[in-house]
C-alpha cells in the first residue's frame, strides 16, 4: 500500500484542482479506489443542499479499521503506529506497532461484544488522551458501534446532555485523568452524569490512576478485567455501507443545545487520509505530533484517523503544554524526533508570552512541517512559530476547516503552494468555497480597500468529508446549514479572498465563540449563566482577548442586591462550570440593571459587541431601543469595574 498521488507544486496544484472541479465523480473515483472495500460501489455521489442529503459511494461496503490497520499489516506490521507520551516526563513512554495495534483493538472489540454491543449502538467515550481511548475508539468502529468522544473537561451536566442526545447504552471511562499537576476524577463525574441517564447498561472502566472509584455492579466492569477474560481475540471487521454513521461529535452552535454532528464511513475516511497527505506531505515513516485532544474533531482526523490511514506514525501526548514547564511540546519534540507538529495559535500565543527561555537548548531539527488549526492567527503568532519553532526552514500550513467538514478545507499545501501569515490560502481540491453578503448574494467584485472580496464563508457543493446530518435531528442540520443561504453550505465564518483566489478567515459572523480554540456558543452559555437563582437574564458577548482569540463577556442582570459583587461573579463562573465546563469560564461579568434590546424585547448583541470591542462611537441609532437609558448605565459600569 503506498500513499496517494500528491500535488507537487503550485501549477500540479491549480490543475487538481480545476479536475476535481469539472470532473468531481471521476476525480473522488480515482482516490477512492485506492482504498479497501469488501464490496466495491457503482453509485459515487448523490446531493442535494435544498432539501440536504448527501450520499457518496453509497453503496459500497467497508470497514475504516481495515483501512487503518489490516492493510498495512503485509509492510508495516513492526513499524510504530502509535506512540505515547505520557502526563509525568518520567513516567514510561509507550509505543504500538501496526501488529499491536492490531492486536488491541480486536481484543477491545471482543470486550465491546461480550457487553451486548452490536452495530449500530452509540458508545459514549469520557476519557483522557490515553492508548486505550485511540485502540477504544477503533474498537467501536471494527464491530459497527457508532462513537461518541466527550472532551474530559466537560462537566456532568454536558456529559448527560450529549449521552442521552446519543441515546448511548454504553461509557467507556477510566478511574480518573492525569492533566499537568491536576487528576480529574472522570468515574465520579460520570456517576453524577448517569443518574440523569437511565438507559446506560454499562460502563467499561479504565484503571489509569489507581484513584479511588465508586463501582456499581453489574453497570460497571474494570476493563483490565475483561480484557483479561476476553483473551487474543480474532475479530472480524464488520462489514459497513458508505453511509453508515462512523461517529457522533457534539459542537456548539448559535443556539442552545449543542449538535451532534454525524460523519459517516467513506466519505470521512477518505478525506482524512487525502488532506493529511497533502496538506502536510507527508513521507512514509515520519513522526506526526497532533496536539489535539480526542475529544475534539481535530483529534479524531489528524491524531487517529488520517495517520493510520497513511499508515504513519502517530504521537499522543496526555499532558498539557505548560507541565512541567513551558518547554514540554519541545522537549517532546526532541525525545521523539517528531517531523510534523501541528497545533492551535492560542498554545503557540501563550507559549510565545513565556519568551523564549523554555526553548533554551531545544534542538527541534527534526521538525520537516509545522501547522495550525482552530482559529485565526494573527501575524505575530504567525512569524514568531515560523522563526523559532519552524526555523525558517519549516513550511507552516494554516489549516481552516470546521467539526463539520470533517478535515481540512482550505489550507497551504506545505512546501508546495506559497503561505502567507494569517491567510488559509487556496482550498484542497473538491472544495468550491464561495462569498456572498447577508442576502446570499454571490460577491465577485472587490469590497475593500486592499482589493479584496469580503463576505460570508460559503460552500457551493460537498465534498466527501462534509457532515451528513446532526444526530436525532436532520430538520435542524437543514434549518442551522442550508437555510440561511438556500441551496448553500454556510459555514458561520466571515472571510476575505484576494485576487488570486485565496482566502484569509476572520473567524464567525454568528453567535458562537472561538474560546482558545473552543466552540461555545452565546445562548449556551446564557442558558448556564441563567441557572443561577440570583440571575433574571443575562447577555454574553466575545470581545479580543490576547491568547485565548476571544474572551467571554457576560452582561448579568441580579434580582439580589444582598449578596456581594465579587462573590455573585465567583458564583456565576461555578454555574458554568458545573453545566458547561472549566472551558466556560467568564473573563468579565458586569451586573447590569438593564440590557439594550429592541420594542418587540429581543437583546441587541450587536450593541454589547460594540460597547466590549470599545467601538462606543460607532453603536448607532440607539433611540429605537426600549431604553435608551440602558447604554449609559452599561457603560457606567464597566468604567467603575475597571
Ligand atoms: C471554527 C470551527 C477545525 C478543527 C478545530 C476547530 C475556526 C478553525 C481556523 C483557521 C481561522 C479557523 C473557524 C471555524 N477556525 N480553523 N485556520 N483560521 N479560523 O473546529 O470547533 O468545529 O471550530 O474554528 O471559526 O468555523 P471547530
Amino acid at each position: 500500500m503506498s500513499l496517494l498521488p500528491r500535488i507537487t507544486d503550485l501549477e500540479t496544484y491549480h490543475r487538481v484542482y480545476q479536475e476535481s472541479i469539472c470532473h468531481p465523480e471521476l476525480f473522488w473515483d480515482g482516490i477512492a479506489k485506492t482504498f479497501t472495500w469488501k464490496k466495491p460501489y457503482s453509485k459515487i455521489l448523490n446531493w442535494s443542499f435544498k432539501n440536504p442529503s448527501i450520499t457518496w459511494f453509497e453503496d459500497g461496503t467497508l470497514n475504516i479499521t481495515e483501512n487503518c490497520i489490516d492493510r498495512h499489516l503485509p509492510e508495516r506490521a513492526d513499524q510504530p503506529a502509535l506512540l505515547f507520551e505520557p502526563n509525568e516526563p518520567f513516567s514510561s513512554p509507550r509505543k504500538y506497532t501496526y501488529r499491536e495495534l492490531h492486536q488491541a483493538v480486536q481484543n477491545m472489540a471482543q470486550v465491546l461484544l461480550n457487553m451486548g454491543v452490536t452495530k449500530g449502538d452509540r458508545i459514549c467515550l469520557y476519557m483522557g488522551m490515553v492508548p486505550e481511548l485511540a485502540i477504544s475508539v477503533l474498537a467501536c468502529a471494527r464491530i459497527g458501534a457508532v462513537h461518541s468522544v466527550i472532551f474530559g473537561g466537560f462537566s456532568a451536566q454536558s456529559v448527560a446532555d450529549r449521552i442521552n442526545d446519543a441515546q448511548a447504552k454504553f461509557v467507556i471511562t477510566q478511574d480518573a485523568a492525569y492533566r499537568g499537576s491536576k487528576c480529574i476524577p472522570l468515574k465520579s463525574i460520570l456517576d453524577e452524569a448517569l443518574t440523569t441517564c437511565r438507559q446506560v447498561k454499562h460502563v467499561l472502566v479504565l484503571r489509569h490512576c489507581n484513584h479511588a472509584v465508586n463501582f456499581e455492579q453489574p453497570r460497571d466492569i474494570w476493563m483490565d478485567e475483561a480484557l483479561q477474560q476476553a483473551g487474543f481475540c480474532e475479530v472480524a471487521a464488520v462489514e459497513m455501507f458508505a453511509e453508515d454513521p462512523l461517529f457522533i461529535l457534539y459542537t456548539s452552535g448559535s443556539t442552545g443545545k449543542p449538535k451532534g454532528v454525524v460523519h459517516t464511513t467513506a466519505g470521512y475516511m477518505i478525506w482524512a487520509q487525502y488532506t493529511f497527505e497533502q496538506v502536510f506531505q507527508y513521507r512514509q515513516h515520519e513522526l506526526h505530533f497532533c496536539t489535539a485532544d480526542l475529544g475534539w474533531i481535530t483529534g479524531h482526523s489528524y491524531v487517529l484517523y488520517g495517520p493510520l490511514l497513511s499508515g504513519g506514525t502517530t504521537l499522543m501526548f496526555e499532558g498539557i503544554p505548560t507541565y512541567p514547564d513551558a518547554g514540554r511540546f519541545w522537549d517532546i519534540i526532541d525525545k521523539y524526533e517528531v517531523n510534523i507538529f501541528y497545533t492551535a495559535p492560542t498554545a503557540i500565543r501563550s507559549l510565545m508570552a513565556q519568551g523564549l527561555e523554555p526553548l533554551k537548548n531545544k534542538n527541534l531539527n527534526s521538525l520537516r512541517v509545522i501547522g495550525t488549526v482552530g482559529e485565526p492567527i494573527n501575524e505575530e503568532a504567525w512569524q514568531w512559530y515560523k522563526q523559532h519553532i519552524g526555523k525558517f526552514k519549516c513550511p507552516l500550513v494554516d489549516t481552516w476547516w470546521q467539526t463539520e467538514t470533517g478535515g481540512i478545507l482550505i489550507s497551504n499545501l506545505a512546501g508546495v503552494t506559497p503561505e502567507q501569515p494569517s491567510w488559509a490560502t487556496f482550498p484542497l481540491p473538491g472544495v468550491q468555497p464561495l462569498l456572498v453578503d447577508e442576502m446570499g448574494r454571490e460577491l465577485h467584485e472587490p469590497n475593500t480597500p486592499e482589493g479584496w472580496v469580503k463576505g460570508h464563508l460559503c460552500m457551493r457543493a460537498p465534498w466527501p468529508g462534509i457532515m451528513r446530518s446532526t444526530y436525532g435531528d436532520h430538520e435542524r442540520f437543514k434549518q442551522h446549514y442550508f437555510s440561511q443561504y438556500p441551496g448553500l453550505y454556510f459555514t458561520g465564518d466571515g472571510a476575505f479572498r484576494d485576487k488570486l483566489g485565496r482566502y484569509r478567515i476572520t473567524g464567525r459572523v454568528d453567535d458562537v465563540l472561538n474560546v482558545s480554540g473552543h466552540r461555545l456558543g452565546t445562548a449556551e452559555l446564557e442558558n448556564a449563566i441563567n441557572r443561577h437563582p440570583a440571575v433574571i437574564e443575562s447577555a454574553v458577548v466575545g470581545y479580543p482577548h490576547e491568547i485565548k482569540g476571544s474572551g467571554i463577556c457576560a452582561f448579568v442582570i441580579c434580582n439580589n442586591s444582598e449578596l456581594p459583587r465579587p462573590q455573585i461573579q465567583l458564583e456565576i463562573n461555578q454555574t458554568l462550570q458545573t453545566h458547561i465546563g472549566s472551558i466556560a469560564k467568564a473573563d468579565r461579568i458586569y451586573l447590569v440593571s438593564g440590557l439594550p434590546k429592541t420594542r418587540s424585547g429581543k437583546i441587541m448583541r450587536r450593541i454589547l459587541r460594540k460597547i466590549v470591542h470599545s467601538e462606543t462611537e460607532t453603536l448607532g441609532d440607539v433611540s429605537t431601543l426600549l431604553d435608551p437609558g440602558v447604554v449609559p448605565h452599561i457603560l457606567e459600569v464597566i468604567r467603575n469595574s475597571d
